[in-house]
């Protein structure tokens, strides 16, 4: 186990590769094997892998996230994204395909009236099965001393007609997780991690450690960007521990998120409710 926690606490998202590294097929091999080994539901393994390892391939899917890197920046404004450069030094980049097609042996209404019960649920079995195939290859990238980073920009629609066309796979199914894999340029040992006596709750869910609407939108504004990209896990760390949290201090770094105890009802969840900073750059145009 201790073997097996370091592994998971060296899972990192590094965006940053040294230039000129390659790997053999047989590690590459044992990888995408580890994707292969995942659970999923009814075990349809609706997951396809493609490694691309040939170097002007792999420029070329380079070109493709820039773009999608670009059209973030123009069209999805206030989100921290990065420019995507860094493609150009990987290894090998691992695409994990979801087909759609095997949705149907997942649990299927067959009362009418059960759609929404059943056709919802199906669709997240579907994503969770294909997550955890590309959890298994983070840690198999991870488990083989490289790094890498789980992209999701595949699955919108431009990019993935791109990369179908660019790769040959059906346009119908779609690159949810695209991993770039390489030797890391920079250390990257920690991310910020929620202390654990606020995520775990025993015995039922704790009302101390529920996260109001309001702190969720004091993340999306202000404190994102930071907790995505700093090289630690405790905020309690930051030197400006008391410029970027203020108020939220306790809420961010301890189990004590909620004092008055009370849950809220459910809202409009689909856009951000607050005018923060990336708030504001984001309702410009
Ligand atoms: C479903 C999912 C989608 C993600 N999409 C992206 C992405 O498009 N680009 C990116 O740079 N990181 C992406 N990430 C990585 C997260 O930003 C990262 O996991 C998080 O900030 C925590 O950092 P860590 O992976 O180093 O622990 C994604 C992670 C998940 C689980």
């Amino acid at each position: 186990m201790p073997e097996f926690q370091d592994i998971i606490r060296k899972r990192r998202s590094v965006r940053k590769f040294e230039p000129g590294r390659s790997v053999g097929r047989d590690v590459l091999e044992r990888i995408v094997d580890c994707g292969r080994w995942a659970p999923s539901g009814a075990n349809v393994q609706c997951f396809d892998f493609i490694v691309v390892e040939e170097p002007a391939l792999r420029d070329a899917v380079t070109d493709v996230f820039q773009r999608q890197a670009q059209r973030l920046v123009d069209h999805a404004k206030g989100f921290p994204a990065v420019k995507k450069t860094y493609l150009a030094n990987t290894v090998a980049i691992i695409l994990v395909l979801g087909d759609p097609r095997w949705k149907v042996c997942f649990p299927q209404p067959t009362s009418e009236g059960w759609e929404a019960e059943y056709l919802d649920n199906n669709e997240a079995i579907f994503l969770c099965s294909l997550g955890a195939a590309v959890q298994n290859i983070q840690l198999g990238v991870a488990a083989e001393g490289l790094t890498s980073a789980w992209l999701s920009g595949g699955g919108e629609d431009i990019t993935n007609n791109e990369l179908s066309e660019l790769l040959g796979y059906p346009e119908w199914m779609r690159a949810y997780g695209t991993i770039p894999i390489g030797y890391p340029a920079a250390s990257q040992n920690r991310r910020y991690r929620r202390p654990l006596d606020q995520a775990l709750h025993w015995n039922g869910f704790q009302a101390g450690q529920y996260r109001t609407h309001a702190q969720v939108d004091f993340y999306e504004s202000t404190l994102r960007p930071f907790a995505m990209y700093r090289d630690e896990e405790h905020m309690d760390d930051w030197e400006d521990r008391a410029e970027k949290l203020g108020e939220w201090d306790a809420a961010f770094t301890s189990g004590n998120v909620n004092p008055d105890g009370k849950l809220e009802p459910e809202a409009d969840f689909s856009a951000p409710r607050t005018a923060g900073k990336a708030t504001k750059r984001r309702g410009k145009d």
